[in-house]
Order: structure tokens, then sequence, then C-alpha cells
């Protein structure tokens, strides 16, 4: 590589400036970018599905109408994400392909089941609360089309979390029984929701995403500021964390908790989640199912461009 190019590009970089496409950029921040931006863009789509299997059982008109929203926004995010990634390079055969062959990783998050309907607004609430803490700091990102893909991306992510408290919040002032389910939601689904933040620091591999900009707060200061801004929203909602060494840490400014279970967040990286067979499957019977769509739309298009020749 260009000993001079490489100066421009950190150059750059150093100032805060942003790389776009046409840059000259090193192979190894494309390969990291295309890497990250893929991953981010399965992790929506196949984080369509624990909601999706709510559409048809939601209590009202209007909880039906803000999931299915929800949902659809999730396909959009990862749409944008996807054309961030081919500005790279890279096909969205060939990132698909990925996905649906196994080889790809997704959030970890979204192999894990979806009971009861508290679940839906524990999954707004703590899954999209975390996204949206990850998700903030990548808005000032290196790369200008993937920051740019993510401010409106964060926009509608703070809609999904707090329809995701204020659903909570309606069941916490119901019956005891619906209480009783917001809290079995919430003990289910916390531990998985502060993994999603990734390793710790020390076993987080991908140090040049911090370098080059692309990763702004690291994996355990990002997971710090969820826990600390959680444990107030959960007093407020009436829940507890189940984690009893959760408690306030006066001379760190902090709140401190206890050891996460490695164990079982590298097993369901690794395909072995309760549901990540079942996510892969439904992923790629939606490929097949949708292959007219795109035959007919390639059809049209090819009809299309005949009549403009002539
Ligand atoms: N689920 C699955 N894999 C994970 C997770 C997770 N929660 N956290 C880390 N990993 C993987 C990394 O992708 C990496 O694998 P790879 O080398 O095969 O790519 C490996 O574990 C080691 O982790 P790190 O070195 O810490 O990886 P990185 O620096 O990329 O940090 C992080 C991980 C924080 C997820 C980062 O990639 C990121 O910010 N991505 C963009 C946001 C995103 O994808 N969010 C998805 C969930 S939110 C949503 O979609 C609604």
């Amino acid at each position: 590589e260009n000993p001079e190019y490489v100066a421009q590009f950190n150059a750059r970089i150093d100032a805060g400036g942003f790389i776009e496409p046409k840059d000259w950029m090193p192979d190894a921040y494309r390969r990291t970018l295309v890497r990250q931006i893929s991953q981010h863009a399965h992790s929506e789509i196949v984080g369509m599905l624990p909601e999706g299997n709510w559409i048809t059982r939601a209590p009202s008109l209007k909880r039906k109408a803000i999931l299915l929203a929800k949902v659809q926004d999730e396909g959009g995010h990862g749409l944008y994400l996807y054309a961030a990634a081919e500005t790279l390079g890279v096909s969205r055969d060939e990132l698909y392909e990925a996905l649906l062959s196994g080889k790809a990783k997704y959030s970890s998050i979204f192999n894990y089941p979806t009971l009861t309907w508290a679940d839906i607004g524990v999954v707004g609430w703590l899954v999209d609360g975390a996204a949206i803490m990850n998700q903030i700091p990548l808005c000032k990102c290196s790369y200008g089309p993937y920051a740019r893909a993510m401010i409106r991306v964060c926009k509608e992510e703070s809609f999904h979390q707090r329809q995701g408290f204020d659903l909570l919040l309606t069941m916490m002032k119901g019956t005891a029984e619906q209480r009783e389910m917001v809290q079995d939601a919430v003990n289910r689904w916390w531990w998985p929701s502060i993994m999603m933040f990734g390793p710790h620091d020390h076993d987080s591999v991908h140090t040049e995403t911090a370098r080059w900009g692309i990763k702004r707060i690291s994996n355990d200061d990002l997971r710090q500021k969820f826990v600390d801004a959680t444990v107030k929203q959960a007093e407020v909602l009436g829940v507890t964390l189940p984690d009893p060494a959760l408690k306030w840490n006066a001379e760190r400014g902090h709140h401190d908790f206890g050891a996460i279970d490695w164990d079982e967040f590298w097993n369901v990286v690794g395909g072995h989640g309760p549901c990540n067979v079942d996510r892969l499957a439904e992923r790629r019977r939606a490929w097949e199912e949708g292959a007219w769509v795109r035959e007919a739309a390639l059809a049209h298009a090819e009809k299309q461009a005949a009549r403009e020749r002539q």
C-alpha cells in the first residue's frame, strides 16, 4: 500500500473526517467494514423474526399497527445496511449467501424465543435500548455511508424502545398475572441483552475498529452505560433486574454487576442457541419463496429496458 495514501487516510481519520466510497482506503479497513456492516444488516433481517412471530396475536389493533411498523422498519434497516455494504464492492447476493449458508454472524440476541406478549415489550425496551446505545456512536463512525444510514436507524430505534417501554408500563398497571409475565420476560432477556455488546474489551479481537474510528466506544463502556441507564428505567417500571450483584458503586460512579456467562454467549454465537436453527431455516424459506418476486422484477426491468431501446 502506497505510504502516501496511507498517511492521507490516517490524517483524515485523525481529523474526524469521513471516508467515502470512492476514496482510497486500506484493504483491511474495507474488509472490517464489510464484516461489521453485513453482520449488522443480517441482525436486522433475522431480528424481524422473533417479533414477526407475534403480529397475528397482538392484543389490540393499536398494538398490531405499532408492531407491524416496527418489524417493517427493521426490514428497512437491513436494506440500508446492505446498500451501505455494497458501496464497498461486495454484492448483496454474496452477503445473503453467507447468511443463509450459516457462515456469517448476526447478533446473538435474536436466537432467543419470544414466549409471551410481554417479551415483545421487553425486546423493545432492552434489546432495542441496547441497540441504540451501540448505534448512536456509529452515527459518527468514519465511513460516510454507514454513519449516514445510522442516523435514520437510530431515530427509528428510539421509537421502538419507547413503544416497548410503553407496552410494559401498560402491562404493569394491569393484573397481577400481567405483572408476573413482565417480570418473567425481564428475567429471561436481561442477561442476553447485556451480552449483545460483545466480549469484554480484553477479549475483543477487532482493535482495528477503534483505531480507524469505526467503533468509538468500547464493548465494556457501552455495556456499562446501558446498565446504568436501565436500572433507573426498571425502577420506574417496578421490575427487578435478575442480578443480585447489581448495585451502585459510588466510588466508580457506576453500577457494579454480576459475571456474564460467556459459555452461553459463545455457544449462541457458534450456532447452538435455542433458536439458531429455526432462524436460519426461516430466512432460507423466505428467500426460496421470494424467488418468483425476484424473477418477476428482473423480467419487468428487462422488458422496460428493451422498450426504451426501441
Ligand atoms: N452476537 C454475535 N456475534 C458477536 C456479538 C454478538 N452480540 N458480539 C461480538 N460478536 C462477534 C464479533 O462479530 C466478532 O466476530 P468476527 O470476528 O467473526 O466478526 C467476535 O464476536 C469478536 O468480537 P469483537 O472483537 O468485540 O467484535 P467487534 O469489534 O466487531 O464488536 C460489535 C462487536 C459491538 C457487535 C460491533 O461489531 C458492532 O458495533 N456492530 C454493529 C452493530 C450491530 O451489529 N448490532 C447488531 C445488534 S442490534 C440490532 O440489529 C437491532
